[in-house]
Parts: C-alpha cells; structure tokens; sequence
C-alpha cells in the first residue's frame, strides 16, 4: 500500500508517523514533507498548491490512498481532483470544506440547521460603516472574523469597542488581509473552556478521537497575540461523558446531517471548536482537517491501526470501524522561532534531537524544519518541534514531555511552559 500525505507540519509528521507504526507496512511519501517525516518516509519536492504535480504523482507512483493536512488544498478543490481520478482520498470536497474556509457560509449553516453557535452578523465589502453601527450597538467584548482562510490571524477578539472598530478598519478598509477579509463575521464573544473534537467520518458514519485541548496564544496564562497553537494535550477531562453525548446529539449529528441533505456530504476530518458555555457546548468554528498540535497527541492516544483508520474514511467504511483509545493521557509542546508568531529568524541549527526521540512514550514530532548544505537540521518555520509524550497519567506525561524540550536547543527557542495545566487542576 502506498500513501502520500500533503503537507509540512508537526501534524503530517504525526501522521507520517502513525502510519509508519501500522502492521500493513505502507510506503509513505509526504509532499513537501520536513526534516522530520524524511526519517520515516520519501518527501516528495511539490508544493501543496501544485494540485497538477500531485496528481501526476500520485498517478506515476501509484499511490493508493491520499490523506490531505492542511486546509487550503482542500478548499482549493485538491481532493475533488483526486477524486475525479479515481484516487481515494482522506479530505472533504471543496463544497464540503466551505465549513473552514467560509465563516459566513458556516454560520448561516448552523444557523439553517439549528446548531447552536455564538449569534452574528455578516457584513460585505463597503459596509465598513454598518459593520461599525454594528458594534456600537452590540458593545464588548466581541469578535471580528475575517470569513475566508488567513491562516490563524482571521479571529479578532475585542475586548473594547476601540479595538472592535480598529479590527473592522483593518479587515473592511485597510485589507490587511486582504480578500480573506471580502466578508466579514462579527459575533458574540462567547466564555467558558475550549475543547477540540476530532470526527472521522465517511459522510454518514462517524467515530471521534480523544477530546484535545490546544493553547492557542504565544504566552503563559492564555496571554499574548493568537498563533497556530503552542501545544496540546489529550483527553480534556473538562470534556465529560455528559458533554460529549449533548455533542453529538446536537451538533456533529446535525452538522453530517445538514453537509449530506444540502448535497455536500462531508468525507474526511471534521474538526469541531467547541467552547463549553455556561449555556452548552457552542461551535466556535469548524475545521476540515485534523488540528496541529492536537494530532500530535490524538493519534498516538489510537488504538486502532492508523492504515485501517484512514482506508475506512476514504472508503466507507467507517460504520465497521471501532478505533479504541488508549486509557493515558498525551502532552505535546512545542517549541517556536524566536519572534513567532510575528517575523521570526530561521536557519538555527538545533541540537539534542537525537538520543531517545522516538522510544514509544517521547516523540519529536517536526514541523518547521530542514537539513542544510553540511546535513545539520535547522529551523525553517515559526513553530519548529513538538514534542509529545504519553503516559498513563497527565502528570507523568508532562514531565516526560519537558524533561525532553529541556535537551533541545536551538537560538531563541521559546515554548510555553504551562501546557496541560487547566486539565491538571481538574484532575
Ligand atoms: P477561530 O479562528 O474562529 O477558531 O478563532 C480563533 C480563536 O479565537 C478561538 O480558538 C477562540 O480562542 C477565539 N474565539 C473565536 N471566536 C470566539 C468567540 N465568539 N468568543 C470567544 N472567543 C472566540
Ligand atoms: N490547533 C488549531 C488548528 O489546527 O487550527
């Protein structure tokens, strides 16, 4: 069996990695890939965009099964391609990942299918001022979305009118980020814990994985500006049996339900950002994918064989599936460039990646890396490692998992060094 998996980060080498371990022995090639996933795969030099030079490939090596990221290839078409060439997939349809890369057409499905969601307003290019009129009315806290993909810098929470108007200045006049921002999404600022849950599904038939809990800002005690997520752990314990009975029932249910019925059935990786609010569990967004850095610990919480796993999803056959999730606990932190998530150096070379990185409980998974002209790796993106251990406690994965990041170095590493704690407090 032969399988590529599209995309460079800590979660395709996590991935890479769950795969590597199944009995069925695939071959795995990663396109692009990093210095991590070329340790137990062949990368493959193409681009996630290249949709063309991915399907050649795919085609030239016939390669079985294909299991997409990131978003941005599948709400560009990748997997409707693939599929159009008799290529099985894991990866909604562009129709279907319009959940992630659309927020004005995500809430206004919530909104047709009775999910319950923070309530909103959409407002086009040009209306800046009613967007503006908007939130005067409303007040803060509130949050401003910019509708399409942006890459993690789209939600802006505004905890003063002052900021909430800046935020409409800078999506709706300034562009700052550019056609992301053509419409925009103001809604009500929602509290309560957040939780990420994980749906493999066929378009009918679905299974979850181990309930996540990701840290989403660069500084310790929830603070500082957004980035792509500075570390994650598994399973939430603030996600209860209660909870997760209410999830399903009223939210991933109706969700699969809705995607089917509207003629977009969801076939892939549906990621649920759930806020847990005094009032429920609310959607704060949907993902078409797996998260990064929760896959780095969701995976290895599988029991099932990953292979198995994933064929199911692009085949149908999720309802004969029964993944199993192992009874410890997973930690993954990660650690960034210096500067992240704003302009960060690269070409550090890192040390201490060697001895013990992959014994069974410690994984290094890599995310923005590459080997440079003398074989040493060095850094190549904002978020450079995640190292995840699992163990049969909480406690004990996290001192396994920082045990570990205290023998890796790299100049200005930064990582946060309360990963895990809201769910310590809880146990
Ligand atoms: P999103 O891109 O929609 O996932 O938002 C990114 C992050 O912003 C979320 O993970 C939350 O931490 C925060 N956020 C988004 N929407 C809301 C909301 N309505 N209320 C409070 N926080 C929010
Ligand atoms: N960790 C959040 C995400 O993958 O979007």
């Amino acid at each position: 069996m032969r399988i590529l998996i599209v995309g460079s980060g800590g979660r395709e080498h996590a991935i890479a990695w769950s795969l590597a371990k199944s009995a069925s022995k695939p071959e795995i090639f990663v396109a692009p890939g990093n210095a991590g996933t070329k340790r137990i795969a062949v990368n493959v030099n193409l681009d996630s965009a290249d949709q063309n030079g991915i399907l050649d490939f795919v085609r030239e090596s016939r390669v079985d099964l294909v299991i997409v990221g990131p978003e941005q290839p599948l709400v560009s078409g990748l997997a409707d391609i693939l599929r159009a060439n008799g290529i099985s997939v894991v990866g909604p349809s562009a129709g279907a990942a319009r959940l992630e890369g659309s927020k004005a057409f995500s809430k206004d499905f919530m909104q047709r299918h009775g999910i319950p969601t923070a309530s909103y307003r959409t407002f086009r290019a040009g209306q800046s001022d009613e967007a503006i009129s908007f939130v005067r009315t409303q007040g803060a806290p509130i949050v401003v979305k910019a509708s399409g993909l942006a890459a993690g810098k789209g939600a802006i929470v505004c905890m003063t009118l002052p900021e909430a108007e800046e935020a409409i200045q800078n999506l709706m006049v300034s562009q700052l980020l550019g056609e992301a921002a053509n419409e925009v999404v103001i809604e009500a600022f929602l509290t309560g814990e957040e939780v990420s849950v994980f749906v493999l599904t066929d378009g009918i038939d679905y299974v979850t994985l181990a309930p996540a809990q990701d840290h989403k800002r660069i500084g310790e005690g929830d603070t500082g500006p957004n980035t792509g997520g500075m570390g994650a752990y598994a399973p939430a314990p603030v996600y209860s049996e209660e909870i997760d009975a209410e999830v399903r029932l009223k939210i991933i249910e109706p969700t699969l339900k809705g995607m089917r019925d509207e003629g977009s059935p969801f076939q892939g990786i549906l990621f649920v950002g759930l806020m847990l609010t005094p009032d429920g569990p609310t959607v704060v967004e949907y993902n078409c994918r797996l998260g990064d850095p929760e896959t780095q610990v969701v995976l290895p919480l599988m029991q099932a064989d990953a292979v198995d796993v994933f064929k199911a999803i692009a085949s149908g056959n999720v309802g004969q599936l029964s993944i199993g999730i192992h009874d410890g606990s997973a930690v993954c932190v990660v650690l960034a460039s210096e500067g992240y998530p704003g302009p960060y150096l690269k070409g550090k070379v890192i040390s201490g990646l060697e001895e013990g990185s992959t014994d069974g409980t410690v994984s290094i998974y890599h995310a923005g890396t590459a080997e440079n002209d003398l074989g040493e790796i060095v850094t190549s993106g904002g978020r450079v490692l995640a190292v995840t251990a699992v163990s049969p406690t909480l406690e004990e994965a996290l001192k396994l998992a920082y045990d570990r990041v205290e023998g890796i170095t790299f100049e200005g590493a930064q990582f946060r060094r309360d990963i895990g704690l809201k769910g310590l407090a809880r146990n």
